[in-house]
């Protein structure tokens, strides 16, 4: 799978740009500030209909403009598709292949995959669960659009039950019938997305474990943990039991929107124990894993998107990487960097051809 062009138009900083990539690597080179990043976030907004870096679309609009337009050509399995995503200040955002507009925008996740490195990924060890829920479902997501439209449901019942919460605290006053509808929904949903996340991690963890061998020749033991109120309380009565701690609190406190994922290095959570380079290789794992199982599982190379991974990276991971590169392990890559002598260099060293695109500053 591939992008073979793209189009901006008031897209962040770039008033308007088109450009017509590579089908192997593509560098993406200019001084900091350019707009190196937001390209390939361009790229990210055709794949999954959203921004990686601002959940907030209209914030990607360039500033003075009114509206963002971004147009991409995809070829995927031998067919062409236009894939175009647009918004226009106060309405809602535009999302069509081949000029049809979907019914809701989520049935296009998955069908053009993409990972992405960047250098928060180090948040998914250091922050809260939420980052970590993030990334799961959205490889998840890309896998299976039942989990997709699972997840959406529950979390608009979980935020209608919340404020349900809210009024009872408010009124001093619980109406259980109405409560227990709530339940009733979400339990089912609760019940598919916790199986279907127990089974994705025991798919993923020997990935993620061999990747981590790759890059670091380590011997030290990596993995992963899925915990969730699921492994452990009762199930039917899980919304119940909850009831009065949840008014108090007025949120829903146990289900599946409060599991995580436990990251271990020799047994130890790797956020307390391991050193940066440790966290460093894990994260890189991460994403490789992620690689890895959407290629197999979707049967496409997902599109590599690595932004600025030759600043964070030592020379050993980075060689690790350029190994991966030169096996043809990956389809379609998209790598920025500040410094277009060092990306040329490192390519012409495993001898790939890397097409490079100079993103001017903006004026
Ligand atoms: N909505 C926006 N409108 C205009 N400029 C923006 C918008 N969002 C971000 N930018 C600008 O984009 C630039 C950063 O681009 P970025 O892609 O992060 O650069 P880099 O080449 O360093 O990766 C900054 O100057 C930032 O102010
Ligand atoms: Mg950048």
């Amino acid at each position: 799978m591939q992008i073979r062009k793209i189009q901006l138009a008031n897209f962040k900083n770039y008033e308007e740009l088109t450009l017509s990539f590579s089908e192997g690597v593509n560098g993406i080179v200019g001084e900091n500030g350019s707009g190196k990043t937001n390209l390939l976030d361009a790229i990210h907004y055709l794949c999954l209909s959203k921004s990686a870096f601002n959940v907030v679309d209209s914030q990607n609009i360039r500033h003075e403009a009114n509206f963002f337009l971004v147009q991409g050509i995809f070829e995927k399995e031998e067919k062409e598709y236009e894939i175009h995503c647009s918004l226009q200040e106060g309405k809602t955002k535009t999302l069509k292949v081949d000029k049809k507009a979907y019914p809701k925008i989520s049935e296009h996740i998955g069908r053009f995959p993409c990972v992405l490195m960047t250098p928060y990924d180090t948040d998914l060890i250091r922050e809260g669960s939420e980052v970590r829920r993030k990334f799961f479902d959205n490889t998840l997501s890309q896998i299976d659009q039942i989990y997709l439209a699972d997840l959406l449901k529950y979390n608009k019942l979980l935020e209608q039950r919340n404020s349900l919460l809210k009024q009872f605290a408010e009124r001093n006053y619980v109406d259980k019938t109405l409560i227990e509808t709530y339940n009733a929904q979400l339990l089912p949903l609760a019940k598919n997305i916790f199986e279907k996340r127990t089974a994705f991690v025991h798919s993923f963890i020997p990935i993620l474990e061999n990747y981590y061998f790759f890059i670091c020749n380590e011997r030290e033991k990596i993995t992963l943990s899925y915990l969730s109120d699921l492994q452990t309380e009762n199930f039917e009565s899980l919304f119940e039991n909850q009831l009065s701690k949840d008014i108090l609190l007025h949120r829903t406190t146990k289900g599946i929107h409060k599991d995580d994922y436990n990251f271990q290095i020799s047994g130890y959570s790797i956020n307390k124990f391991g050193s940066q380079g440790q966290q460093k290789s894990y994260v890189i794992a991460l994403k490789l894993a992620q690689f890895e199982l959407l290629s197999q599982l979707k049967n496409v190379k997902p599109i590599l998107l690595l932004d600025d991974i030759f600043d964070r990276l030592d020379d050993m991971r980075i060689k690790k990487l350029m190994e991966l590169m030169s096996s043809g392990k990956f389809g379609q890559v998209f790598i920025t960097d500040a410094r277009p002598e060092r990306t040329a260099g490192l390519f012409k060293e495993i001898n790939q051809e890397i097409s490079l695109f100079d993103i001017r500053p903006p004026r």
